[in-house]
């Protein structure tokens, strides 16, 4: 089994997206049961609450289960628990690696860093930009499908 954990701030718009995004990506290439995705926020400050009414909108629109999704905070027992850690901006990456005390984790990986765009993902949480967020989350999650399919099951 693949455990790949999506993490920003708060976990209720970015991480969250992509978790679902990217659940149904595998799914869709028969790899449900070997990927599993979950997220995260470095935050404690919407523990329990569910996605923001904009991610939903997005997953709703494009027919992306948000099934039992609630706010969850990063802890140190993550490191050992996921194979690719995915922050959404460069923020979340220094708190990750803070809150793991630096494990040593091989995959902690910034998520546009996958694409062509090299860039924090934009938080719709401040720019009110949900559609954006989502057509770039699309593209991180098909490079970061690839580059797991190439590193796990290429073998
Ligand atoms: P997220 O966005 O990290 O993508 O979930 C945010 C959500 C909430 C807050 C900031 C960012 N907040 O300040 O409460």
């Amino acid at each position: 089994m693949i455990r790949v954990l999506f993490v920003c701030l708060g976990n209720i718009c970015r991480s969250p997206m992509a978790e679902g995004v990217f659940r149904k990506m595998a799914a869709d290439e028969q790899l449900a049961d070997q990927i599993e995705v979950d997220s995260a926020g470095t935050s404690d400050w919407h523990v329990g609450k569910p996605p923001h009414q904009g991610t939903l909108s997005k997953l709703t629109e494009y027919k992306v289960s948000s099934e039992g999704m609630a706010g969850r905070q990063l802890t140190k027992e993550d490191a050992e628990g996921f194979d690719y850690i995915i922050g959404m901006d460069a923020e979340n990456i220094a708190n990750i690696r803070e809150r793991f005390e630096d494990a040593d984790h091989q995959r902690i990986i910034r998520f546009l860093d996958l694409t062509s765009h090299q860039k924090d993902l934009p938080d719709p949480y401040f720019t009110g930009d949900f559609q954006e967020t989502y057509d770039l989350v699309l593209e991180g999650c098909q490079s970061l499908l690839e580059l797991i399919k190439k590193e796990e099951f290429a073998k």
